[in-house]
């Protein structure tokens, strides 16, 4: 059975079972700090399962991206070395919210393994919760599984999402691949051991608990149910392979390594037991072949390696590969093309890694190159520590050593950790950890954020306390910009306290609110909450588990839980933002049409002031493209279309051609905006409500960000107006300054105002041009050549009398000097002229000598004995020479010198 076939036919079972299929969400979570990246099939769920979030379904299937690289289920080390481990991984798994539970979840479990992919039983062994007696009765009295299949485990068989949220007690089903698998015959033995024969297929929760904070437990409303398995590890299974990177989900990869390399992929144990080296290229093309669907899914779902957060676990994945691959064939790149190929082969399951493709493959480039260049530089620097480290008879590399080159060489610490165990030595994490947290307080210091920076752990949990207490705050701010709310919660930002007084900072959580928490690239709102004795003023707005959280300050009275205020959010900050929103809206879909369908958002940022459109291209936009995608969006913007926002089923708004972008959150119910057959997105955004209150859009900068990725920056509603006046107003100034009719009268004559200052700017360049010459000519004119050759001094030369002219010229260009120096040796005939002139720090110096006596004076040695008695020096041909000196007060000692030389 293909892969493919086991993902629909786990998914057409369930559906066939009454579940509704639900598409996978993004790896990067959204609204969900507690979380790297998805890392299980019921993260899209979780608030479901807490019951403060209500679909309209009760069972569901899915098969979802997961990654589980840093945070709390991280596998990045084992990856390539053992049969079944994964940073990328489809988890495909069915769910009850409140509906069904422990029986059904294992009767359809037993039921699809054995019956749909026809598994034999005695292939299989589970495992159940010590304490779990009700699930092992199931599986024996219901299912007909021997007790002595039947394992009980304490902590593997718990399962939590993270070091909070919700969890209980699992049963899981393992799949036996018999004897040549492994060494460990002994079932129980094998299980508990984590050997490669007994493999965890499908594991089944009992979701029963809400863990938080760590280490209190607390009922959820509804006893549930969350269950997944490892698509790759089902398929080894049917495919009858013992290591998942032998099914086809890898062979593409595998395949396109091979090819590049020109070498073979040798997978049989035995083989590999023998031969070290074998062994070893086998490693790092399981390795490659993994990295490579987490590096393309994570950039298809807007991640990009960075030094921080997700986007450095994202280049840590991407920089273990590549060396990798450096090591498999230092001559050839792999991890690009091995991308490119399993982009080929998943794009028809999950569509963005195909739409996306261009970017994906271009950040892939960009990182390898980058990482390329720092590489070879980076392992000299690291064998040089290594070298000293071992002559000092230490075994471990210092944490200065580890942020060094995590700091200068982009080395994520555990790439050199691989490069120095390979060199027997360990690495000091710990103390690498210490000097990031130093870098971190440096950076947090120079860091002028304006007020209050609440601790965020607690924000967290004030915010999960009162969703659990109270449910998510109500937002009434779509439609207006006030409300009656009535306090529920207080904070100081660092303890939940009962009031804040004047000059007091902290956060407030109300029931319900006009304003909007920041949120799918847009800033949250900002404004006042009054009641009669107390004024309180919002700087920001931000929500953390479906909370309204406002950054408040109080400016007088005293503010207490229980309250009622009347909330105000500042109207035209509000007015402009919405404005902006909908023009990014308008930008988008003008960029699809302009550039082409590939242009997809990368991120976006809203504010009063403009709005920032990060999208994937590669290349600049032309002028004329900017001028298109500006027409384009003022034409919507004239056409006064409606503003449209629906709630609907997430497959109803994408088969309506909604656009889904990043940042946004997917739940089964999502808001999708409309503005007449132009754009139509999913966003939870506010909005202006008709186009024409967006007023005017115009670009200020078109910039590069990444790889792939530009940046637009624009402007609309009231700056975009005060712009366009702004430059309305200096082309009036230029026009009546050059004597031009005004611009008006003359866009009604000639009917495009654009071209006609120009012109004019070139014609009066020229005229400038024509007097700067006219005032050089007078200049020269006025310098009375006759009188200096009058008083020139005689000298003899070998080549008989000759004449020496010195002359003192307040002059400063060298054009005109030259032409009077000319002047002057053409009165003379025969003989030497000297000129110096006079600028503002260095005075311009000639000097020009006869042709017929260049062989006994050269100008250019004279020059220099000249400028230098001034401080200055110069050169030239033996019969003309300039320079400069800075020091006018020695001009007569300068003549001097020239007439001690010559003998005058
Ligand atoms: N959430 C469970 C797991 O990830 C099913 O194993």
């Amino acid at each position: 059975m293909k892969s493919s076939e086991i993902r629909s036919a786990f998914i057409n079972y369930f559906k066939k079972n009454g579940h509704t299929v639900v598409p996978s969400s993004s790896l990067i979570p959204e609204n969900d700090p507690t979380l790297l990246f998805a890392n299980a099939g019921m993260n899209q769920f979780k608030n479901t399962f807490l019951g403060l979030e209500k679909r309209d379904y009760t069972r569901a299937v899915s098969s979802q991206k997961v990654v589980r690289a840093g945070g709390k289920h991280n596998d990045l080390e084992n990856v390539g070395f053992t049969a079944r481990h994964h940073t990328f991984f489809e988890m495909v798994g069915n769910f009850s919210f409140g509906d069904y539970f422990k029986k059904d979840a294992i009767r359809f479990a037993w039921e699809f393994l054995t019956k749909e992919l026809n598994i034999p039983k005695e292939k299989l062994y589970v495992t159940v919760h010590l304490s779990d007696d009700e699930a092992a009765d199931i599986w024996h009295q219901q299912e007909g599984v021997p007790r002595e299949r039947i394992f009980r485990f304490d902590k593997d068989n718990f399962w939590k999402m993270g070091d909070t949220g919700p969890c209980g007690p699992c049963t899981e089903i393992f799949y036996d691949h018999g004897p040549k698998a492994g060494r460990e015959s002994d079932p129980y033995k094998g299980i508990a051991a984590g050997e490669d024969r007994f493999v965890e297929i499908w594991n089944l929760v009992f979701m029963q608990y809400l863990e938080n904070p760590p280490g209190t437990m607390t009922p959820l409303p509804k006893p549930s149910v969350d269950t997944g398995g490892g698509l790759e590890r089902m398929t080894a299974a049917m495919q009858g392979k013992f290591n998942n990177f032998d099914t086809d989900l890898f062979a593409p990869m595998i395949e396109r390594a091979c090819k590049i390399g020109g070498f073979e992929y040798v997978s049989d144990v035995e083989v590999l037991a023998k031969n070290p080296d074998i062994r070893e290229r086998t490693a790092a093309i399981r390795v490659l072949a993994d990295h490579s669907r987490s590096t393309g899914f994570l950039i298809a779902d807007g991640a990009l390696p960075s030094n921080e957060g997700r986007g450095y676990v994202l280049r840590r994945i991407m920089r273990r590969a590549i060396r990798y691959g450096h090591k498999l064939n230092d001559k050839h790149s792999f991890l690009p093309a091995m991308v490119e190929s399993m982009i080929d082969h998943m794009g028809d399951v999950y569509p963005e890694l195909q739409a996306r493709k261009v970017h994906i493959l271009s950040t892939v480039k960009d990182e390898e190159t980058r990482f390329m260049t720092t590489l070879d530089q980076g392992s000299h620097i690291l064998n040089d520590e290594i070298a000293k480290a071992k002559a000092k008879g230490q075994k471990s590399l210092s944490g200065e050593v580890l942020f060094k080159l995590y700091d200068t060489y982009g080395f994520p610490v555990d790439l050199t950790a691989l490069i120095a165990a390979e060199k027997g030595f360990t690495v000091d994490e710990a103390a690498f950890e210490k000097e990031m947290e130093a870098a971190r307080t440096k950076a947090r210091a120079s860091w002028k954020g304006k007020g209050m920076q609440a601790d965020e752990a607690h924000m967290l949990k004030f915010a999960q306390d009162y969703s659990t207490k109270c449910g998510p705050t109500k937002f009434t701010g779509y439609d207006s910009t006030t409300a009656q709310c009535e306090v529920i919660a207080l904070s100081d930002g660092t303890k939940e306290v009962k009031s804040l007084k004047a000059g007091q900072s902290g956060l407030l959580v109300v029931n319900k609110t006009p304003f909007y928490a920041e949120g799918g690239g847009q800033v949250g709102d900002q404004g006042v909450m009054k009641t009669s004795g107390c004024t309180v003023n919002v700087h920001n707005t931000t929500k953390s588990s479906d909370i309204h959280l406002h950054h408040v300050e109080v400016e007088s009275g005293e503010i207490k839980v229980g309250d009622t205020m009347h909330t105000h959010v500042a109207d035209s900050v509000r007015r402009n933002t919405m404005s902006n929103h909908s023009a990014t809206h308008l930008m988008h879909s003008a960029l699809r049409k302009v550039l082409g369908p590939h242009v997809t958002q990368a991120g976006s940022l809203v504010d009063a002031t403009r709005t920032r459109f990060d999208f994937t291209h590669n290349k600049a936009l032309t002028t004329d493209e900017i001028s298109q995608i500006e027409s384009l969006v003022n034409e919507e913007i004239g056409k006064g279309q409606d503003v449209k926002a629906e709630v609907m089923g997430h497959k109803e708004a994408i088969n309506k051609g909604a656009m889904a972008l990043f940042g946004e959150k997917y739940g089964d119910q999502v808001r999708v905006l409309t503005m007449g057959d132009f754009s139509c997105e999913l966003c939870g955004g506010t909005h202006v409500k008709n186009t024409a209150q967006i007023r005017m859009f115009k670009v200020i900068s078109e910039g590069g960000v990444s790889a792939g990725v530009r940046r637009i920056e624009a402007i609309t509603g009231d700056l975009a107006v005060q712009y366009a006046l702004y430059g309305i107003q200096q082309n009036q100034q230029a026009r009546s300054a050059a004597g031009l009719d005004s611009a008006w009268a003359h866009f009604t004559t000639h009917a495009t105002a654009d071209t006609a200052v120009a012109p004019w700017i070139e014609t009066k360049k020229t005229e400038i041009k024509n007097l700067e010459k006219e005032i050089k000519k007078l200049q020269g004119g006025q310098i009375n050549v006759d009188e200096l050759a009058n008083k020139a001094q005689n000298f003899n030369t070998k080549a008989g009398a000759a004449k020496l002219v010195l002359a003192d010229v307040a002059l400063d260009d060298r054009q005109v000097l030259a032409e009077v120096t000319d002047h002057l040796k053409n009165k003379i005939q025969k003989g030497i002229v000297v000129v110096i002139g006079q600028g503002e720090d260095s005075h311009p110096v000639i000097v020009s000598v006869s042709k017929d006596i260049t062989g006994e004076y050269s100008a250019g040695n004279l020059l220099k004995e000249v400028a230098a008695v001034m401080g200055g020096k110069g050169g030239g041909r033996p019969d003309f020479a300039q320079g400069a000196a800075p020091d006018r007060t020695k001009i007569a000692d300068a003549f001097k010198k020239v007439q001690q030389i010559l003998g005058v």
